[in-house]
């Protein structure tokens, strides 16, 4: 059999990361996240990708030390395309590139949101795949969409969201209630606390399989804002409380549209994707729509959930074996099609 050593390169938003593949299955996997953007509140582009060029060197010695390889065992290079930040995205990019040069080894470009769909393919002891074609709901900070997936490259987008994607729903949320960024896993550990029905907030009324949030943003701005005026103490004594009705909100919003989709395309395989396929209440809902639904549902492991170099090498070695190789004049793309 054929040994595939795949690096993975990712550099899209804030998170430096390097992995390596050996026929699919992780040797390592590697993230240097960058805690600069937590006191502005949000990623800033420039600190970003100044952070990527500090980080990438080191992070991919970390990866190829820790996967117990040297440079010249790789049989290729993966590398995060786009879409995402077109400063942070041109590190790892120009990395990439050089080092297949240099080595004289095939680069492959790799689009993100494949790849964090992709992630569920990643050889796992244990981890049932799933199989062609299923419906993946990618969930993160900069998307929010409903994927048909009938092939490794095979995607389509039959849904997405026509304003905020789901992340910034939550993290929109957290700074409103005081919460530092990014909010989602905060706003997750409350509402593990909490009573999901403490305060009903309202669904957004959008068509097809489309998402909106950015109502639901304002709704729950206007409501503490109103709650404040009359208890100052009102967040405070009611956090645990008010973080499991967002979410509560939010995951319905998610669920109505897969119901939806699942309906629509008759597909009963339903994988998540993205950062916020880490939320603890979206994990439990989805397990439990296997039997109330009769889905099948893949819920990838933590690691994979946020951005990571894992997903950018799996995405790589599908490439890699039906010899997709990019041209070496291949260039960043802040916005690229599914
Ligand atoms: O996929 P990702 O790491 O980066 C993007 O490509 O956007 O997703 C990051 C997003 C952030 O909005 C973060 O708040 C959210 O995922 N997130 C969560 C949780 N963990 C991460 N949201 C809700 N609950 C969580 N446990
Ligand atoms: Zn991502």
């Amino acid at each position: 059999t054929q040994n595939i050593f795949i690096l993975g390169i990712e550099s899209s938003c804030d998170d430096t990361a390097a992995a390596v593949l050996h026929n699919g299955k992780i040797l390592s996997n590697v993230v240097a996240t960058q805690d600069i953007h937590k006191k502005y509140g949000g990623v800033v582009p420039e600190l970003a990708s100044r952070a990527h060029q500090q980080n990438i060197v080191p992070v991919i010695h970390e990866a190829l030390d820790q996967a117990g390889i040297s440079k010249n065992d790789l049989s290729a290079v993966a590398f995060t395309r786009g879409p995402g930040l077109m400063g942070s995205l041109l590190v790892g990019t120009s990395f990439a590139k050089s080092l297949a040069l240099g080595l004289g080894i095939p680069l492959l470009d790799v689009n993100h949101m494949q790849a964090h769909i992709l992630a569920h393919f990643i050889e796992e002891e244990g981890y049932d795949k799933p199989q062609f074609p299923f419906l993946a709901m990618t969930i993160s900070g900069g998307h929010t969409q409903i994927v048909k997936v009938s092939d490794y490259f095979a995607m389509e987008v039959i849904g997405q969201t026509l304003d905020d994607a789901v992340g910034e729903a939550f993290d929109k949320s957290a700074k409103i209630l005081g919460l530092p960024y990014p909010g989602g896993p905060l706003v997750d550990k409350h509402a593990q606390l909490g009573n999901p029905k403490a305060f009903p907030f309202p669904k957004p009324k959008v068509g097809d399989l489309n998402f909106s949030f950015s109502g639901l943003k304002t709704s729950i701005l206007y409501f503490i804002q109103k709650q404040l005026k009359e208890d100052p103490q009102f967040i405070e004594k009611n956090l645990n409380d008010i973080c499991a009705s967002i979410q509560h909100t939010i995951i319905g919003i998610l669920m109505d549209k897969l119901k939806k989709a699942a309906k629509q395309t008759g597909i009963n395989q339903i994988a998540i994707a993205g950062g916020v396929s880490a939320n603890s209440g979206i994990r439990k809902t989805l397990k439990e729509a296997e039997n109330k639904y009769r889905w099948k549902t893949f819920i990838p492991k933590f690691e994979y959930t946020t951005d990571n170099a894992a997903m950018i090498a799996i995405a790589g070695h599908f490439k890699y074996i039906s010899g997709d190789y990019a041209d070496l004049g291949v260039t960043a793309k802040a916005r690229i099609k599914m």
